[in-house]
């Protein structure tokens, strides 16, 4: 049913591996139309087309470029969308007048079976409203998108949580456009070359490489402070305190460091992770449950800048409202 539904023009919001979509046929312009309307989507900001497997290539681009072909053979299906020349029956919107087009296989059971059965291109961004934290489960995607779509796919909540790595792979030189759980380190296993778009050394007239780098994301209501060490929290005046939430990442800190349980019980909303990947798992439902909780302001202990933390710390900088 669902297929048929995007067949026929509609909106499908369905889970994948790192964060739900919204889906519409990438062919129908109408369908296009609509979806940038529910999402609040500035048109300048491109869709990636989601396909069922490496055999629908064809659906969305007549040239998998070398590093594309690669890079799509070692981590599809999985959390990586490549940039390449887009097919000519791709509705423009969709690539907001580009003549590139971003390409993602999900590794996720219910999303691959809906894009097999449907046999189409389908455009999905995150399921969220334009701005907001992307949508890691169901409910978070009725709260933001309940009136303005016609399905929601009930699925778990995402095992990765934060978007597809996307690199464009257009050009001679390949460059990673958003960090996400594919590392760079991991892309440069096969494709050594790859740069990250801002080693470009661009004109200050030239246009940054993703058009979404220019627009706000993943911002809660509540304004985010970024700390690095846990003490610096604990610091705060306790009203500051008492009216936020905080998130912190407890791994390789030294085991004398004091973690001060009294946080615990004078934050509205306090969690810790153990590891990145538990980070990036619950990283925006914390956000959302912290404007839920009517939090003041949102604490987040920063990710370190390599390896799995680069992409998380991309996301807590944006959400704080920075864009590095
Ligand atoms: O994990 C994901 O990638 C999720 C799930 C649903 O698959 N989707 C997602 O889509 O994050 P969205 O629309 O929220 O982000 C798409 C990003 C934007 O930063 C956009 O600018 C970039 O991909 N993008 C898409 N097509 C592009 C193109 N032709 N050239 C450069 N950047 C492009
Ligand atoms: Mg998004």
């Amino acid at each position: 049913m669902a297929a048929q539904a995007l067949q026929s023009g509609l909106l499908v919001a369905f889970p994948t591996e790192t964060v739900f979509g919204l889906g519409a046929d990438a062919t129908n312009p109408q369908a296009i139309a609509r979806l940038f309307k529910a999402k609040g989507r500035p048109s300048d900001n491109p869709l990636i087309v989601h396909l069922g497997g490496i055999d629908h290539l064809s659906l969305a681009t007549d040239k998998v470029t070398e590093s594309a072909q690669v890079l799509l053979e070692r981590f599809s299906p999985g959390p990586l969308t490549v940039v390449v020349p887009k097919h000519t029956s791709l509705a423009s919107a969709v690539t907001a007048g580009l003549d590139t087009v971003g390409i993602r296989i999900p590794n996720h059971p219910l999303a691959l079976e809906l894009l097999q059965r449907c046999n189409r291109p389908i455009a999905a961004p995150s399921a969220n409203r334009s701005g907001r934290p992307s949508c890691t489960t169901w409910q978070a995607v009725w709260e933001d998108m309940q009136d303005r779509v016609d399905y929601i796919l009930r699925g778990d909540s995402c095992q990765i949580g934060i978007e597809s790595t996307v690199v464009d792979c257009s050009g001679s030189q390949p460059v990673q456009l958003r960090a996400g759980a594919i590392t760079l380190e991991q892309l440069r296993q096969v494709v050594p070359d790859i740069k990250t778009w801002n080693q470009l050394e661009l004109a200050d007239d030239q246009a940054l490489p993703s058009p979404g780098l220019r627009h706000a994301h993943y911002q809660p209501v509540a304004p985010v402070y970024l700390f690095n060490y846990h003490q610096q929290v604990i610091d705060l005046p306790g009203g500051q305190l008492a009216q936020s939430a905080c998130a912190d990442l407890r791994i390789a800190r030294s085991p004398s460091e004091s973690y001060g349980q009294p946080l615990t019980e004078r934050c509205l909303l306090y969690q810790s992770f153990y590891s990145i990947a538990d980070y990036m798992r619950g990283f925006y439902e914390f956000l959302r449950e912290a404007d839920r909780r009517g939090a003041a302001r949102i604490y987040l202990q920063i990710a370190p800048a390599n390896d799995q933390g680069a992409a998380l710390r991309d996301r807590q900088i944006r959400a704080a409202g920075r864009t590095n």
